[in-house]
């Protein structure tokens, strides 16, 4: 009886300890939204950490909003659409539109990649007309599921992995840096961050087990496939 008093007052100091140290922070945008997790910071635990998710939630992602809501303010973007914003600054090398776009894709790249995952399951499966759609334009899931692992493991430097549907077919773009798919016309279904940032405090330089962690356990289907049906 009493060893089970103190497991339970372990549990509950851990998770106090969790909610204590990791406690995200507010903050709303004037041009761009500060979007709200969609899961706890302990639901893709262990394959992503609580400390793992509070840093890239609360320090990298906030940091690409605010600065984001801070460049378009002092723009002619001031109240634009965030995706019109996208696709107005794509390829503008000059400042400001670089920074602009370079912050704001980052923005709506991340809000896109918490949903694009889920809380932890034992093994993640892919709703059927998914697999219908996957398996007529990469022949297999299979052939499909070991591309996008391709894709993310063999992307050079910082990006991402999207799976985008244009002109009726499905597609996996292998994109650098604040990469997004909307200004060349593709709708996004499912992201995945291959941004160093997002895996080395759990993962270090493994980033094919951080790969394979999200594509078994974590990815969101349902959500790929509600996007389809846009
Ligand atoms: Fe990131």
């Amino acid at each position: 009886m009493k060893r089970t008093i103190i497991g339970i007052t372990v549990i509950l100091l851990s998770a106090c300890s969790t909610r204590d140290n990791y406690k995200i922070p507010e903050y709303s945008g004037k041009n761009i939204a500060f979007e709200k997790l969609p899961y706890s910071l302990d639901a893709l635990s262990p394959h992503i950490s609580p400390k793992a998710l509070y840093f890239h939630y609360s320090k990298h992602y906030l940091g690409y909003v605010k600065k984001a809501d801070a460049a378009i303010a002092e723009s002619s973007y001031a109240g634009k659409n965030v995706e019109d914003i996208i696709r107005s600054t794509w390829m503008i090398q000059e400042p400001p539109y670089k920074k602009i776009y370079n912050n704001t894709a980052q923005a709506w790249n991340h809000a896109f990649f918490w949903k694009s995952m889920a809380p932890a399951k034992e093994k993640v499966t892919m709703p059927e007309e998914l697999q219908k759609k996957v398996t007529a334009d990469f022949g297999s899931v299979e052939k499909f599921i070991s591309a996008f692992r391709d894709a993310a493991n063999n992307h050079f430097g910082s990006g991402w992995v999207f799976l985008a549907e244009k002109d009726g077919k499905l597609s996996l773009l292998s994109l650098s840096d604040a990469g997004n798919p909307i200004p060349q016309g593709y709708k996004p279904l499912l992201a995945l961050d291959v941004w160093e940032h997002s895996y080395y405090l759990d993962y270090q330089n493994e980033r094919a087990k951080y790969t394979d962690a999200f594509l078994n356990h974590l990815v969101n289907w349902d959500f790929a496939l509600q996007n389809l049906k846009l």
